[in-house]
């Protein structure tokens, strides 16, 4: 009965912070922490940049790119907004085959941002990492602009 009341309790939680943006900078401080992601299984992932070329990590399911990309060290991705969604500096190109329309806000912000390629680009803060994207390369470009100044 314990378990299936932390788990609901536990999913609930989860739930209401990814849904809600005004918490966003709350939830991702919490999201570093994988005690939420316990139970979740791990995808294999393929981050692309011009520091290593080719980087095999293991990511959580429901984890963002960026906070994927921060915990393995991966210096050229920089989230100054902290997922947010105020900067861009987190742009990273997805396979076609897993890209999924951003929302209005992260549009517009991708507009400003250089070299968008349509149908790939994204914000890394904004992407959950799903089972879709096993053995799925993540590619960071080599330019981006941060809209906060
Ligand atoms: Fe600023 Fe993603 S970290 S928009």
């Amino acid at each position: 009965m314990n378990n299936i009341l932390s788990k609901y309790i536990r999913t609930t939680f989860i739930t209401r912070f990814t849904t809600m943006n005004v918490f966003n900078t709350h939830y991702r401080s919490i999201s570093n922490c994988n005690i939420l992601y316990k139970e979740r299984s791990t995808i294999p992932l393929y981050i692309e940049a011009i520091e290593f070329e080719r980087k095999k990590i293991e990511a959580i399911e429901g984890q963002n790119i960026l906070d994927i990309c921060q915990a393995n060290d991966i210096i050229e991705i920089e989230g100054a907004c902290d997922g947010t969604l105020a900067c861009s500096t987190c742009h990273i190109y997805l396979e076609p085959n897993i890209f999924t329309s951003p929302c209005e806000d992260e549009e517009d912000l991708l507009d400003m941002a250089p070299k968008v390629i349509e149908g790939r680009s994204r914000l890394g803060c904004q992407v959950r990492v799903t089972k879709q994207m096993k053995n799925t390369t993540i590619t960071i470009p080599t330019e981006f602009s941060n809209q906060m100044y």
